[in-house]
């Protein structure tokens, strides 16, 4: 787990995207390099690009182009076939906050899973997996804010390709 000090630069990162194209490009960066087992806990305000973001995991991580990815409102899960079976969660419909068993997910995930959570901050965060969290910012008309954290040795792996590959 990651704390403040030395191992802060690993677990922590920022980005900003200046248009949708952009926010798509960062998830498919990302979806290709997934390896493990990992929650993406996506946090921002309504429009804030969580949908685009999972639209570009998608791609990288090779789900069909013939699946269209959107926000599973009312389904509350999608699963996408993929290199890492993909599933994409939407909370946004919950009242009261839950922990992540609630959502029955361990009855479902099976190996090398990827979950994408919008509206993550109903889920009491503690009890998450291996997860990075994801906050969007909305700064501008086409300009996001992207933080990123890690959470657990999994999530440091992958925000450490993360910033390898960006630099
Ligand atoms: N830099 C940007 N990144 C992402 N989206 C952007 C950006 N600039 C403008 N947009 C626009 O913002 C909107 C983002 O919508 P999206 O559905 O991805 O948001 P969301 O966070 O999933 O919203 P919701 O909480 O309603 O599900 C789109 O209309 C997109 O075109
Ligand atoms: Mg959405």
């Amino acid at each position: 787990m990651c704390k403040k000090g030395t191992v802060a630069d690993l677990c922590n990162y920022k980005i900003t995207t200046r248009s949708v194209k952009e926010t798509k490009k960062l998830g498919e960066k990302i979806g290709t390099c997934l390896q493990a087992e990992i929650v993406l806990a996506l946090i921002g305000d309504l429009g804030s690009g969580k949908t685009s973001f999972v639209q570009g995991l998608a791609r990288g991580l090779e789900v069909p182009n013939d699946y269209y990815i959107t926000s599973p409102s009312y389904t509350m899960i999608n699963e996408y076939p993929g290199r890492h079976p993909l599933f994409h969660i939407d909370l946004y419909r919950l009242e009261d906050p839950v922990d992540f068993e609630d959502i029955g997910l361990y009855d479902i995930l099976g190996d090398n899973y990827v979950v994408a959570i919008e509206w993550a901050g109903k889920i009491r965060q503690e009890l998450l997996p291996d997860h990075v969290t994801i906050k969007f910012i909305i700064s501008g008309d086409e300009s996001r804010e992207i933080y990123m954290s890690a959470h657990g040795a999994n999530a440091v792996n992958l925000l450490k390709e993360i910033k390898n590959r960006s630099t």
